[in-house]
């Protein structure tokens, strides 16, 4: 069927989706190149050209990932067969920025339609979350069916609000807690961030944030901007990334970065990996803004590490390098940290988690465990700080990250 990719009212290129298998099976054709989705359209033998290859892996990238914790029982309880199938059934909207696809005979516009001031249905939510499909007047249209990343999670709107609930994974159910602790570091230490609240639904904990996505700016992943151009054979993939941004103009990428590494090293995150930050850009004039708020830092904290050995794991890190050592030598100015605004902080978590239904969860043991991690990285942290002097070699492309893959938590955690 033919539809038009649209951004907001702006009709960007006409398509064809195969509805049978949900790929985009031709790009009939393009009038707004620049509004096409980052990465999509390529440079080649001095002629610009839509891939529909990219332009694909773009619209299925929007689907709910195969990986996604309860998706399979999700799937067979709605009597679809892939996630991608669902994307046409909400026309393709999204709380993260401004793409959709209109069937060509309709004349639908964007104000009529979006989530953003539109309410959604709880229906799809509903169904990831557990519930049986509701057997009368059914309703798809919920950005649920474009949300990314492998835990449960779905939109609701609160008091108004368009938020985003997030489960954790067992046997702790870490990360809600762990996006609090995230949240109360960057806030202490001034880093520009979404804020992140636990709510309790039946005794278990989720995170809570606010969309911070607007109806004038959208999210662009850092993975999406490295498909701008392919990385050169002198750059490692921190250059690759900060080179693209600065050739597109992004304001204060370095600066935002350095801060993303030291909350990364502080929380010893092990998945931020590329599309766990980006950018913000103006979705009208498409402007670079800036930086997007740090999110998605539950993946952290030794989340699935024993107790005993939380003192001594090795934790992954990504995106840049393989160790949060060497990462964090990409740093490039530490000044900005005043480490007495950490003073106390052991305090703050300790009270954080003091919810008599933290320890079914958490235990003593555990929450002990994690506070001395941190404690022992603000340490090291200041250690390295000090010894800072003048600008490290951001070149070398010793143990850089070469593939980017997202925690995968697998069935056995469900
Ligand atoms: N507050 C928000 N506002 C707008 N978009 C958001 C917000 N939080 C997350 N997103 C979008 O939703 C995606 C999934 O969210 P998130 O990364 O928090 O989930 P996750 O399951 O923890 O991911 P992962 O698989 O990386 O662990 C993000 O990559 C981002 O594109
Ligand atoms: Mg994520």
């Amino acid at each position: 069927m033919k539809y038009t990719l649209m951004h907001k009212n702006l009709s960007v290129a006409q398509i064809e989706i195969d509805e049978e298998i949900g790929s985009i099976s031709k790009i009939i054709e393009i009038y707004h190149e620049k509004h096409m989705p980052v990465g999509t359209v390529y440079t080649m033998h001095h002629e610009t050209k839509a891939q529909r290859m990219a332009l694909n892996h773009w619209w299925t990238g929007r689907s709910i990932p195969a990986s996604r914790s309860g998706i399979r029982e999700a799937l067979d309880e709605l009597g679809v067969y892939d996630t991608t199938l669902l994307l046409t059934h909400c026309m393709g909207l999204s709380l993260s920025d401004h793409y959709w696809i209109r069937p060509t005979n309709s004349d639908v516009k964007w104000e009529d339609v979006n989530f953003f001031t539109n309410d959604f249905s709880d229906d799809i939510g509903d169904v990831l979350f557990g519930a049986p499909k509701k057997q009368v007047g059914f309703d798809y249209s919920s950005p649920d069916n474009t949300s990314d990343g492998n835990l449960k999670k779905r939109w609701k709107i609160i008091h108004g609000k368009r938020c985003l609930l997030k489960d954790g994974i067992k046997p702790y159910r870490q990360q809600p807690f762990n996006e609090l602790i995230a949240t109360k570091i960057m806030e202490r230490l001034g880093i520009y961030h979404v804020p992140y609240t636990i709510i309790w639904e039946d005794g278990k904990p989720y995170s809570m944030c606010e969309d911070f996505v607007t109806t004038e700016t959208e999210l662009v992943s850092a993975w999406r901007m490295t498909q701008l151009r392919p990385k050169a054979n002198h750059e490692n993939t921190y250059l690759h990334f900060v080179n693209i941004c600065m050739e597109s103009g992004v304001p204060d990428v370095t600066a935002a970065l350095d801060r993303m590494l030291v909350l990364d090293y502080l929380i010893a995150n092990e998945d931020r990996h590329m599309n766990n930050f980006g950018l913000l850009r103006n979705a009208d004039t498409l402007e670079w803004i800036g930086f997007a708020p740090i999110f998605d830092s539950g993946t952290s904290l030794g989340y699935n590490t024993d107790a005993a050995q939380l003192g001594s794991y090795d934790a992954v890190c990504k995106p840049f390098k393989k160790t949060h050592g060497e990462q964090l030598r990409l740093v490039s100015d530490f000044s900005w940290i005043d480490f007495a605004k950490l003073d106390g902080i052991e305090d703050e978590i300790r009270e954080l988690l003091s919810d008599e239904r933290v320890p079914e969860w958490i235990d003593e043991k555990r929450k002990n465990a994690i506070i001395a991690g941190i404690t022992n990285r603000i340490h090291q942290l200041q250690t390295i700080a000090m010894a800072h002097t003048s600008r490290q070699d951001f070149s070398s492309q010793e143990d850089d990250v070469e593939e980017d893959i997202a925690e995968d938590y697998g069935m056995e955690f469900e």
